[in-house]
């Protein structure tokens, strides 16, 4: 069992480079599959969700070549179509290569990714939109074996939802599709107009990328390039809030500060002092935090969902009385049992958590329950009081690359162990 020990307490300080983003790599990787050649991806983090997709090219008969944080995939002979289902279970987010195989090879057999410890996470978008598209789909046990009939052509795609997802997916299969596709009250996230740059590049037809309205006229054949991921905005938040829950001093650097837009204001309204400059954000926190109004999570360019687990920490040390309602998933706020634990004083009533600050938090030992509850845990250890062991760290390095060394720069006294504490150390 691999888990994080902290010795809280530390003020952290100085800066860092942020890492590539998990959620703009994942459906850019796919991509590489469904266009003709070698696709170099530059800024593409060393993660276990990467390491995942990696495997599913490699099975769909890419041959993906890594460089540091470079990956160089040659789709030139690949023509698989299936995902087996230990690799959909390893991953939930396989769903999206779904558009990319229907669009190369005009069949494609998956399993249902199932739910999550975030929620039930059903796809019924990304089959509808399928549909609309010309797809055929049919279930039996978990099983979805579909196909083109012919060839895919352009429609309308109204979501009732801005999925994330189900918007990449639809981008995929509809960039060769014949005809055009408009896809209505689409997903607008920083990682949907990085992967219409990486195809339009490859010389697809897209228009209305980060808008909810996307026009994809689709184009015969695409060609490979080379593309460089962008930031990842939830890690680059993640090490912001450390500096805030420390009452430090840090900056991130090589980020996108408009893609943290919904996020910036909330950490001025808890008293921190917030500046950027080009790519790089700095944040000073104040001696006590400001309790937050009422935070709601939303689609971009709202709050993020994959922030409300760390920054709830910032609520937890708080003056005053914070109130979150985690408004995308039905079950996300696995942390709050564990930060109790470390002497938080939060209420859940099904989305919405009532938060008391506290003087202080304490060193305790907890399970990390999802990637970012995992972080927000680690967040709580670096300001308690006192020694802090965190478990299942294999959610965390789903999603932070380096995580506590990227830390341990900013100052903080962070080890990753591979045994039960009382044995051994790993440096
Ligand atoms: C993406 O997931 C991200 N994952 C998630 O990040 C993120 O939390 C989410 O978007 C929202 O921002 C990746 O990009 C790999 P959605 P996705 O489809 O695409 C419902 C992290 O921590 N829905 O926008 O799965 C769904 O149940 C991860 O990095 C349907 O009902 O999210 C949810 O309640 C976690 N039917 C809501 O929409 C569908 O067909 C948002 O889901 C699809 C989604």
């Amino acid at each position: 069992m691999t888990s994080f020990v902290v010795n809280g307490g530390r003020r952290l300080s100085g800066s860092l480079v942020c890492q590539g983003s998990k959620n703009s790599a994942l459906p850019i990787l796919a991509a590489t599959y469904l266009v003709n050649g070698k696709s170099v991806i530059h800024n593409c983090p060393r993660l276990s969700d990467v390491e995942s997709t990696i495997k599913i090219l490699e099975n769909l008969g890419c041959k993906v070549e890594r460089r540091s944080n470079d990956l160089v995939v040659d789709s030139t002979s690949a023509n698989g179509y299936e995902i087996p289902e230990s690799l959909m279970r390893e991953m939930r987010s396989s769903v999206i290569f779904l558009g990319a195989i229907l669009a190369k090879t005009g069949k494609a057999v998956i399993s249902a990714p199932g739910g999550c410890e975030i929620g039930l996470r059903p796809i019924d978008l990304h089959l509808f939109a399928m549909r609309k598209l010309g797809v055929t789909i049919s279930e039996e046990h978990g099983r979805l074996e579909c196909f083109v009939n012919k060839k895919l052509k352009g429609a309308k795609i109204t979501l009732t939802f801005p999925s994330v997802g189900a918007t990449e997916n639809a981008i995929l299969a509809a960039a060769v599709a014949e005809g055009t596709t408009t896809i209505i009250n689409a997903a607008r996230e920083p990682e949907i107009i990085d992967l219409c740059d990486f195809l339009n590049k490859c010389g697809a037809r897209i228009s209305g990328g980060g808008e909810s309205i996307i026009v994809i006229d689709g184009v015969k054949k695409l060609s490979a390039t080379e593309h460089t991921v962008i930031c990842d905005r939830i890690a680059a938040a993640t090490y912001l809030f450390a500096g805030a829950v420390t009452g430090g001093d840090v900056s991130v650097k090589n980020t996108v500060p408009a893609h943290l837009g919904g996020i910036l204001p909330v950490l001025e309204e808890a008293g921190c002092t917030v500046s950027v400059r080009c790519d790089e954000i700095r944040l000073k926190a104040p001696l006590k935090l400001n309790r937050i109004d009422k935070l709601i999570t939303q689609p971009y360019p709202g709050f993020p969902t994959d922030a409300q687990a760390p920054i709830m920490v910032l609520t937890t040390l708080a003056r005053g009385t914070s109130v979150i309602v985690e408004n995308i998933f039905e079950t996300r706020f696995k942390h709050v049992p564990e930060l109790l634990r470390m002497g938080a004083k939060i209420r859940t009533e099904g989305r919405v958590a009532v938060v008391d600050g506290v003087e202080r938090l304490y060193g305790a030992s907890v399970v990390s329950p999802d990637l970012r509850g995992g972080s927000a845990l680690v967040l709580a250890a670096l300001a308690a009081n006192g020694i802090t062991s965190v478990s299942e760290i294999k959610h965390i390095d789903r999603g932070y690359e380096n995580f506590e060394k990227n830390l341990c720069m900013l100052n903080a006294d962070i080890v990753r162990m591979t045994k039960n504490y009382a044995n051994t150390k790993e440096k």
